[in-house]
């Protein structure tokens, strides 16, 4: 059965390579895979006192619903400062509460960062990592994706132009579809 998968996107860029990435990405996914960009831009900043007032911004509440409509997240981001940026932390934090409610838990996931430096976004990355160990998201180990050069890696259209590359994205996908099919049913 194919599974749907929830992809966000770090960057709010027009041109954001990560969004590129995301977009190639989905055509990359094995048929076992459906992807889809939830959007994240319009999270108005988490605030517990919405939650807590019992009034949480509507944007809030149909976020929460539709992320749990998936069956797993597949995170593709850059690295702001050596960290998550804002607007992902952000999503995180608001589709982790109001308490006992989060819509992440035991849903399968992977993260993949995207640089134009050398370094591919590792510490973005693995900051990421830390939060979804918190949020019970059993996140794949291998293959870790660090993508840098990103400003030489999409031509006009989007494409991935690097033929190496493409195949160690397809592979990453390929077990992402692995990885999501063995973690899906489990009650963890
Ligand atoms: C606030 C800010 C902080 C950044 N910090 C880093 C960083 O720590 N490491 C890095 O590789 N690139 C950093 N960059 C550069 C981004 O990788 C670059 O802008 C990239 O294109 C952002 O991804 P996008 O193309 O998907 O928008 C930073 C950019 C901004 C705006």
């Amino acid at each position: 059965m194919t599974k749907k998968i929830a992809v966000f996107v770090g960057s709010l860029r027009k041109e954001s390579f990560n969004r590129k990435m995301a977009k190639a990405l989905a055509i990359l996914a094995p048929e076992s895979l459906m992807l889809e960009i939830v959007e994240i831009g319009e999270l108005p900043l988490y605030n517990q006192d919405y939650d807590d007032g019992g009034n949480p911004p509507s944007t809030w509440t149909a976020f929460r619903g539709h992320v749990k409509s998936f069956d797993g997240f597949l995170f593709v981001t850059p690295e702001y400062n050596r960290s998550v940026p804002g607007v992902l932390k952000n999503a995180l934090d608001v589709g982790s509460r109001p308490y006992g409610q989060s819509v992440w838990g035991g849903k399968p996931g992977a993260v993949i960062t995207v640089s134009p430096g050398v370094i591919g976004g590792f510490g973005a990355n693995h900051h990421l990592r830390q939060s979804l160990v918190f949020l019970n998201v059993p996140s794949m180990q291998q293959p870790e994706a660090y993508i840098g050069g990103a400003a030489q890696l999409f031509d006009a259209n989007g494409n991935i132009t690097n033929e190496t590359t493409r195949e160690f994205l397809r592979r990453f996908m390929d077990a992402f579809g692995v990885w999501v099919a063995k973690n899906s049913s489990k009650i963890i």
